[in-house]
């Protein structure tokens, strides 16, 4: 089977209901990123932060995976998939992708302040029990912060998701706007003649040349996509 990588974004989720970042209207308009998703912010104001997470946790209940979801993990039939996610909701999982690697962490989950990717310290919250209250503790006995990857920390996982991007055989990019490193470059790792294909409603420069743009949102071009790739008509 070829190996097929996406790349997703907030965009694959706009349809599902959850705002993206940077478009009008987006979170970052709403909240000061510097405050609620930076390291700095989270040593000045763990509770702000704390409770902001809890707020994106409790509207992750109320929205449900969309097509391109569904249709990515459909792809599954046709092709060896892994989805490279900046996202932090679960959605990808619930569509029933069964290879996600999160690049930025994860809403269910919440982890160590002093050792933040110690595994003994991640925690995965449920549905009942979804708030971390002011002055919660960790395993350790620090603070319990998200299990996100905050702006000015490393991204954990961006070794493996260079390697999957390096064994690509087909590379998808789907509803981001690319703003963001290191996440932003894995296409550079994407081996010479190996299609990569762009979908987003709005222009987004891959950097990269030969890239098909599938002018269209994450759900529209899914199908195309779908279409394009496998002769289904979905
Ligand atoms: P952005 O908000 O920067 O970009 C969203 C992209 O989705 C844009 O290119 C939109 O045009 C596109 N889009 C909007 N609606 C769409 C739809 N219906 N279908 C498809 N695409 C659509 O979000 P990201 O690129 O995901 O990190 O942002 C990257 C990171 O920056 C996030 O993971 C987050 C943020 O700060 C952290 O919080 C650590």
């Amino acid at each position: 089977m070829k190996k097929l990588v996406a790349l997703t974004g907030a965009g694959i989720s706009a349809e599902s209901g959850i705002s993206t970042f940077r478009d009008a209207g987006g979170l970052w308009e709403k909240y000061p990123v510097q405050q609620v998703a930076s390291h700095d912010g989270w040593l000045a104001d763990p509770v702000l932060v704390n409770n902001f997470y809890n707020e994106r946790r409790r509207q992750l209940f109320d929205v449900e995976p969309n097509r391109a979801h569904l249709l990515l993990a459909q792809l599954e039939r046709h092709f060896d998939v892994a989805v490279v996610t900046q996202n932090v909701d679960n959605l990808h999982e619930r569509a029933g992708s069964t290879n996600v690697v999160h690049l930025h962490g994860e809403l269910m989950k919440v982890t160590s302040s002093r050792n933040p990717d110690d595994p003994a310290c991640i925690e995965t919250l449920t549905r009942d029990n979804f708030e971390v209250q002011p002055g919660q503790l960790a395993k350790d006995g620090s603070l319990l912060r998200p299990y996100i990857v905050f702006f000015q920390e490393a991204v954990p996982m961006i070794d493996v998701a260079a390697t999957l991007a390096s064994l690509a055989d087909i590379f998808v990019i789907i509803g981001t706007s690319l703003n963001v490193y290191p996440a932003a470059g894995l296409v550079h790792y994407v081996r010479s003649g190996v299609p990569i294909y762009l979908i987003d409603p709005k222009d987004v420069d891959a950097h990269m040349a030969d890239v098909t743009f599938i002018r269209k949102t994450a759900s529209e071009g899914m199908a195309e996509l779908t279409r394009l790739l496998t002769g289904e008509t979905v």
